[in-house]
């Protein structure tokens, strides 16, 4: 295990640089990180995940001059919204420069690229000096990592090196905006809001396929992202999603409530009742989400019962993560 020291960061990108695969830490949740341009060690990354070689990946860069060799036509608004947003939780798809390896964007013709914040990877970053492409460091379609310890508890001895630098700050993956014809559209809900983003273009820019916060997501949805299939981001336990109002049955055995209730006898229940903050900070939910669903699922409980977000900048990505945690 590595941690953020400059003694570590050179041995990270030396392996990176030699193509070895390393999960390395964001502010989103933690990355299974290779070479970009190295087919061999992007392949290494799908084989580990178990990832299917249709579902594209995002490339990290250091800085924006990287932009200019792996795009091939960069629209004059991404200078704005880079200036706004980057570093940051915002992934961009761009036409594809010919020299990106066909792996990595599945053999579309686009890229998605992203400028992460977290200060660990940035000097590996900036130390291996190549861009790195890297998924959610977990086997396809479960719960994210947002510590160290979720990487190696679900990627083992599959996962050669992990660079340990704590809890991911945000906790939720970056929001995706395809800025490809005709329109800009946001292909994944995230950290950064749907409202900022439309603030920067000055124009409401809309979600893909957005509805309300219990329905199911679109099967049209995972053409626009191919890797956002309607199954996703899923425990092995089963979830069912209720709103504050409609509390579960007595006999749930794991609650899992948005903020630590006043009032206990709210939800009449003798289950185990968790929260994901003490006061509702949507920020803090969403840096406890994936940690919690994680451990409820340890305990193997019949049903994993969540509470949905309230309205707040970051609801339309939780409801997107919890919808598709519990869709079956
Ligand atoms: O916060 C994040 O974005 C994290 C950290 C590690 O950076 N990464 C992440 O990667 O969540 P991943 O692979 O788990 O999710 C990336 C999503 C997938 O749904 C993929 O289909 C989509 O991005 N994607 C990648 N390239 C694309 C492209 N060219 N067009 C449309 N969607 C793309
Ligand atoms: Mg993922």
């Amino acid at each position: 295990m590595f941690t953020h020291t400059p003694e570590d960061v050179l041995k990270v990108a030396t392996l990176l640089n030699e193509g070895d695969v390393v999960a390395l830490p964001t502010e989103t949740v933690y990355g299974l990180a290779a070479d970009a341009m190295n087919e061999n060690a992007v392949r290494r990354i799908f084989t580990i995940k178990g990832r299917p070689l249709i579902d594209p990946l995002i490339v990290h860069i250091y800085e924006f001059a990287q932009l200019s060799y792996l795009v091939r036509q960069l629209p004059e608004v991404v200078e704005v919204l880079a200036e706004a947003f980057w570093p940051g939780p915002l992934t961009l798809v761009l036409p594809k420069a010919d020299c990106v390896p066909d792996i990595v964007t599945a053999g579309k013709p686009s890229v998605a690229i992203r400028m992460p914040a977290h200060p660990a990877m940035r000097d590996v970053l900036r130390a291996c000096a190549r861009p790195l492409a890297a998924p959610s460091a977990n086997p396809f379609g479960y719960v994210s990592p947002t510590t160290a310890q979720h990487v190696v508890d679900s990627l083992g001895d599959r996962v050669p090196f992990v660079l340990d630098d704590g809890p991911c700050s945000s906790g939720l993956e970056s929001t995706i905006l395809s800025l490809l014809p005709p329109e800009p559209v946001i292909l994944r809900p995230g950290p950064l809001s749907a409202d900022a983003i439309s603030k920067a273009f000055r124009r409401p820019i809309p979600i893909a396929n957005s509805k309300p916060a219990n329905t199911k997501p679109a099967e049209s949805e995972s053409q626009l992202a191919p890797g956002m299939l309607g199954k996703h981001y899923s425990p092995h336990t089963s979830v069912h999603l209720f709103s504050a109002d409609a509390p579960p049955n007595a006999d749930a055995d794991a609650v899992i409530l948005w903020q630590q209730t006043p009032e206990p006898e709210i939800l009449d229940t003798p289950g185990q009742h968790y929260w994901l903050s003490d006061d509702g900070d949507p920020n803090e939910v969403a840096r406890q989400l994936f940690a919690i669903l994680r451990k409820l699922d340890q305990l193997e409980p019949r049903m994993i019962y969540v509470e949905m977000a309230p309205e707040s900048e970051l609801s339309s990505a939780i409801n997107d993560r919890l919808r598709r945690a519990a869709n079956k």
